[in-house]
Protein backbone atom coordinates (compact mmCIF):
# COMPACT_ATOMS: atom_id res chain seq x y z
CA UNK A 1 0.00 0.00 0.00
CA UNK A 2 1.35 3.63 -0.84
CA UNK A 3 1.83 5.66 2.08
CA UNK A 4 1.00 3.63 4.44
CA UNK A 5 3.25 4.91 7.20
CA UNK A 6 1.77 8.21 6.60
CA UNK A 7 -1.75 7.18 6.71
CA UNK A 8 -0.81 5.05 10.24
CA UNK A 9 0.43 8.36 12.10
CA UNK A 10 -2.64 10.10 11.05
CA UNK A 11 -5.21 7.69 12.11
CA UNK A 12 -2.74 7.56 15.42
CA UNK A 13 -3.26 11.18 15.43
CA UNK A 14 -6.67 11.10 15.11
CA UNK A 15 -7.17 8.17 17.72
CA UNK A 16 -5.45 10.79 20.33
CA UNK A 17 -7.75 13.12 19.61
CA UNK A 18 -10.91 11.31 19.61
CA UNK A 19 -9.44 10.58 22.69
CA UNK A 20 -9.00 13.98 23.87
CA UNK A 21 -12.98 14.35 22.42
CA UNK A 22 -14.16 11.45 24.58
CA UNK A 23 -12.46 12.35 28.15
CA UNK A 24 -13.94 16.39 27.62
CA UNK A 25 -15.54 17.67 30.54
CA UNK A 26 -17.90 20.90 30.56
CA UNK A 27 -16.90 21.96 27.05
CA UNK A 28 -17.15 26.29 26.93
CA UNK A 29 -19.31 27.19 24.27
CA UNK A 30 -18.57 30.25 22.33
CA UNK A 31 -21.13 31.33 18.92
CA UNK A 32 -19.96 31.59 16.03
CA UNK A 33 -22.28 33.89 13.53
CA UNK A 34 -25.31 32.78 12.57
CA UNK A 35 -27.94 30.59 14.08
CA UNK A 36 -27.09 28.20 16.74
CA UNK A 37 -23.49 27.77 15.42
CA UNK A 38 -20.95 26.70 17.84
CA UNK A 39 -17.76 26.26 18.95
CA UNK A 40 -16.01 24.50 22.41
CA UNK A 41 -12.21 25.23 23.18
CA UNK A 42 -12.23 21.62 22.71
CA UNK A 43 -12.75 22.28 18.61
CA UNK A 44 -9.77 24.29 19.03
CA UNK A 45 -7.78 22.39 21.44
CA UNK A 46 -7.96 19.13 18.87
CA UNK A 47 -7.43 21.25 15.87
CA UNK A 48 -4.26 22.85 17.22
CA UNK A 49 -3.05 19.52 18.41
CA UNK A 50 -3.94 17.70 15.13
CA UNK A 51 -1.90 20.89 13.63
CA UNK A 52 1.44 20.06 15.57
CA UNK A 53 1.17 16.42 15.12
CA UNK A 54 0.43 16.16 11.26
CA UNK A 55 2.84 18.88 10.69
CA UNK A 56 5.64 16.81 12.13
CA UNK A 57 4.43 13.70 10.43
CA UNK A 58 4.67 15.51 6.43
CA UNK A 59 6.01 18.86 6.85
CA UNK A 60 5.77 19.97 3.51
CA UNK A 61 1.52 20.15 4.23
CA UNK A 62 -0.34 22.82 4.36
CA UNK A 63 -3.23 23.25 6.60
CA UNK A 64 -7.06 24.14 6.21
CA UNK A 65 -9.70 23.98 9.15
CA UNK A 66 -12.61 24.42 10.66
CA UNK A 67 -11.42 26.50 13.52
CA UNK A 68 -9.16 29.31 14.23
CA UNK A 69 -9.20 31.28 10.92
CA UNK A 70 -7.61 28.59 9.22
CA UNK A 71 -10.71 28.09 6.76
CA UNK A 72 -10.04 29.62 3.54
CA UNK A 73 -9.15 27.23 0.64
CA UNK A 74 -6.36 29.31 -1.36
CA UNK A 75 -5.11 29.04 -4.63
CA UNK A 76 -2.37 27.62 -3.24
CA UNK A 77 -3.65 24.87 -2.10
CA UNK A 78 -4.34 23.01 -5.45
CA UNK A 79 -1.06 22.47 -5.23
CA UNK A 80 1.08 20.16 -2.93
CA UNK A 81 -0.51 18.41 0.05
CA UNK A 82 -3.09 20.03 2.30
CA UNK A 83 -4.22 18.42 5.65
CA UNK A 84 -8.24 18.95 5.38
CA UNK A 85 -9.39 19.14 9.20
CA UNK A 86 -12.29 19.06 11.32
CA UNK A 87 -11.74 18.51 15.09
CA UNK A 88 -15.03 17.87 15.93
CA UNK A 89 -17.71 16.92 12.81
CA UNK A 90 -21.03 17.25 15.09
CA UNK A 91 -19.86 19.81 17.42
CA UNK A 92 -23.64 20.37 18.52
CA UNK A 93 -23.63 16.81 19.59
CA UNK A 94 -20.25 17.12 21.23
CA UNK A 95 -22.18 19.89 23.55
CA UNK A 96 -25.02 17.99 24.24
CA UNK A 97 -23.76 14.47 24.69
CA UNK A 98 -25.35 13.60 21.57
CA UNK A 99 -23.31 10.67 20.34
CA UNK A 100 -21.50 10.53 17.61
CA UNK A 101 -19.33 13.38 16.92
CA UNK A 102 -16.16 12.16 15.31
CA UNK A 103 -12.62 13.30 13.77
CA UNK A 104 -12.27 14.03 10.15
CA UNK A 105 -9.04 14.38 8.48
CA UNK A 106 -8.81 14.44 5.47
CA UNK A 107 -5.16 14.46 2.70
CA UNK A 108 -5.37 16.29 -0.69
CA UNK A 109 -2.53 15.98 -2.83
CA UNK A 110 -2.41 18.12 -6.13
CA UNK A 111 -5.98 19.44 -4.54
CA UNK A 112 -7.86 15.67 -5.03
CA UNK A 113 -8.42 13.62 -1.99
CA UNK A 114 -5.52 11.45 -1.59
CA UNK A 115 -6.12 9.96 2.31
CA UNK A 116 -9.19 9.88 4.61
CA UNK A 117 -9.47 9.09 7.74
CA UNK A 118 -12.74 9.41 9.86
CA UNK A 119 -12.74 8.29 13.76
CA UNK A 120 -15.79 7.89 16.00
CA UNK A 121 -14.23 7.96 19.76
CA UNK A 122 -17.13 6.87 21.20
CA UNK A 123 -17.87 3.66 19.31
CA UNK A 124 -13.81 3.11 18.98
CA UNK A 125 -14.82 3.21 14.98
CA UNK A 126 -11.56 4.06 13.18
CA UNK A 127 -12.31 4.47 8.96
CA UNK A 128 -9.60 4.98 6.76
CA UNK A 129 -9.28 4.83 2.92
CA UNK A 130 -6.49 5.74 0.39
CA UNK A 131 -7.40 6.88 -3.23
CA UNK A 132 -7.55 4.09 -5.48
CA UNK A 133 -6.77 1.19 -2.34
CA UNK A 134 -10.28 0.86 -0.92
CA UNK A 135 -12.30 1.70 2.66
CA UNK A 136 -11.65 -0.01 5.62
CA UNK A 137 -13.46 0.20 8.77
CA UNK A 138 -11.27 -1.09 12.00
CA UNK A 139 -8.88 -2.87 9.38
CA UNK A 140 -11.82 -4.66 7.57
CA UNK A 141 -12.81 -4.02 4.43
CA UNK A 142 -16.16 -2.35 3.82
CA UNK A 143 -18.21 -1.81 0.74
CA UNK A 144 -21.12 0.04 0.46
CA UNK A 145 -24.89 -1.39 0.25
CA UNK A 146 -26.31 -2.92 -2.62
CA UNK A 147 -29.67 -2.75 -1.56
CA UNK A 148 -32.21 -0.73 -3.11
CA UNK A 149 -33.53 2.06 -1.44
CA UNK A 150 -36.85 0.83 -0.84
CA UNK A 151 -35.62 -1.51 1.56
CA UNK A 152 -32.98 0.79 2.79
CA UNK A 153 -32.68 4.22 5.50
CA UNK A 154 -31.51 7.41 3.90
CA UNK A 155 -29.99 10.35 5.71
CA UNK A 156 -29.78 13.82 5.86
CA UNK A 157 -28.33 16.69 7.48
CA UNK A 158 -29.12 20.20 7.56
CA UNK A 159 -27.18 23.40 9.55
CA UNK A 160 -29.83 25.55 11.31
CA UNK A 161 -27.99 29.32 10.38
CA UNK A 162 -28.16 27.92 6.72
CA UNK A 163 -32.29 29.48 7.23
CA UNK A 164 -32.31 29.80 3.44
CA UNK A 165 -31.87 26.14 2.54
CA UNK A 166 -34.76 24.59 4.59
CA UNK A 167 -37.70 24.68 2.87
CA UNK A 168 -35.22 22.86 -0.22
CA UNK A 169 -34.15 20.35 2.83
CA UNK A 170 -37.02 19.56 4.21
CA UNK A 171 -39.42 18.82 1.12
CA UNK A 172 -36.28 17.21 -0.62
CA UNK A 173 -36.36 14.64 3.07
CA UNK A 174 -40.09 14.23 2.45
CA UNK A 175 -40.03 13.09 -0.77
CA UNK A 176 -37.31 10.68 0.21
CA UNK A 177 -39.76 9.59 3.18
CA UNK A 178 -41.80 7.79 0.41
CA UNK A 179 -39.01 6.05 -1.13
CA UNK A 180 -36.58 4.45 1.55
CA UNK A 181 -37.75 2.79 4.72
CA UNK A 182 -36.94 5.55 7.35
CA UNK A 183 -35.03 8.70 7.26
CA UNK A 184 -32.21 9.33 9.82
CA UNK A 185 -30.60 12.34 10.79
CA UNK A 186 -27.42 11.71 12.82
CA UNK A 187 -26.05 15.45 13.46
CA UNK A 188 -22.39 15.05 11.45
CA UNK A 189 -22.04 14.95 7.83
CA UNK A 190 -18.44 12.61 7.94
CA UNK A 191 -20.33 10.05 9.82
CA UNK A 192 -23.60 9.73 7.58
CA UNK A 193 -21.19 9.80 4.38
CA UNK A 194 -18.91 6.84 6.73
CA UNK A 195 -22.78 4.94 7.38
CA UNK A 196 -23.33 4.72 3.55
CA UNK A 197 -19.95 3.55 2.96
CA UNK A 198 -20.36 0.82 5.67
CA UNK A 199 -23.51 0.07 4.15
CA UNK A 200 -25.62 1.44 7.51
CA UNK A 201 -27.67 3.36 5.24
CA UNK A 202 -28.44 3.93 1.54
CA UNK A 203 -28.26 7.21 1.05
CA UNK A 204 -27.29 10.43 2.60
CA UNK A 205 -27.55 14.41 1.33
CA UNK A 206 -27.57 17.77 2.50
CA UNK A 207 -27.75 21.31 0.79
CA UNK A 208 -24.54 22.61 2.26
CA UNK A 209 -21.46 21.23 4.06
CA UNK A 210 -18.20 22.93 4.33
CA UNK A 211 -14.65 20.78 2.85
CA UNK A 212 -13.83 19.84 6.42
CA UNK A 213 -16.79 17.59 6.37
CA UNK A 214 -16.77 15.95 3.42
CA UNK A 215 -12.66 15.81 2.32
CA UNK A 216 -12.28 12.27 4.54
CA UNK A 217 -15.74 11.00 4.31
CA UNK A 218 -15.78 11.65 0.69
CA UNK A 219 -13.23 9.53 -0.58
CA UNK A 220 -13.66 6.72 2.06
CA UNK A 221 -17.37 6.52 0.88
CA UNK A 222 -16.48 6.58 -2.55
CA UNK A 223 -13.72 3.58 -1.88
CA UNK A 224 -16.74 2.01 -0.36
CA UNK A 225 -18.35 1.96 -4.31
CA UNK A 226 -20.63 4.88 -3.23
CA UNK A 227 -21.46 7.59 -5.71
CA UNK A 228 -19.92 10.61 -4.37
CA UNK A 229 -21.74 14.14 -5.91
CA UNK A 230 -23.33 17.29 -5.05
CA UNK A 231 -26.98 17.05 -5.01
CA UNK A 232 -26.92 17.28 -9.13
CA UNK A 233 -24.74 14.66 -10.00
CA UNK A 234 -21.95 16.28 -10.17
CA UNK A 235 -18.27 16.00 -9.09
CA UNK A 236 -17.22 17.32 -5.72
CA UNK A 237 -14.51 20.40 -6.24
CA UNK A 238 -12.31 19.61 -2.87
CA UNK A 239 -12.32 23.25 -3.33
CA UNK A 240 -14.70 24.66 -0.75
CA UNK A 241 -18.64 24.29 0.24
CA UNK A 242 -20.46 22.33 -1.79
CA UNK A 243 -23.60 20.52 -1.96
CA UNK A 244 -23.71 16.60 -1.19
CA UNK A 245 -25.34 13.67 -2.61
CA UNK A 246 -23.76 10.22 -1.84
CA UNK A 247 -25.21 7.07 -2.68
CA UNK A 248 -24.61 3.33 -2.10
CA UNK A 249 -24.03 1.04 -5.09
CA UNK A 250 -27.37 -0.61 -4.60
CA UNK A 251 -29.02 3.48 -5.73
CA UNK A 252 -28.23 3.93 -8.92
CA UNK A 253 -31.40 6.55 -9.92
CA UNK A 254 -31.36 9.90 -8.69
CA UNK A 255 -33.59 10.04 -5.95
CA UNK A 256 -35.60 13.20 -6.93
C1 LIG B 1 -21.92 20.08 10.96
C2 LIG B 1 -22.38 18.65 10.99
C3 LIG B 1 -23.83 18.56 10.61
C4 LIG B 1 -24.08 19.12 9.27
C5 LIG B 1 -23.56 20.53 9.18
C6 LIG B 1 -22.11 20.61 9.61
P1 LIG B 1 -20.01 20.77 12.69
O1 LIG B 1 -20.56 20.18 11.28
O2 LIG B 1 -21.62 17.89 10.09
O3 LIG B 1 -24.27 17.22 10.55
O4 LIG B 1 -25.45 19.08 9.02
O5 LIG B 1 -23.67 20.96 7.85
O6 LIG B 1 -21.67 21.93 9.56
O7 LIG B 1 -20.39 22.20 12.74
O8 LIG B 1 -20.68 19.99 13.75
O9 LIG B 1 -18.57 20.54 12.59
CA1 LIG C 1 -16.60 21.01 13.40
Amino acid sequence: MKDEKLLEDIKKAAGEAGRIMKEAVRPKIMEKSGHANFVTQYDEKIQKYLMDRLSGVLPEASFLGEEDGQDVFTEKMKHGYVFVIDPIDGTSNFISAYHPSVVSIGLLKEGRPYLGVVYNPYDDMMFEAAEGEGAYMNGERIMSSEAPLSDSLAAFGTAPYYTGLRDETFDRAKALMDKCVDIRRSGTAAWDMCCVAMGRCALYFEMRIQIWDYAAAGLIAAEAGCRVTDINGEPLSYTGASSALCRSRGVCEMPW
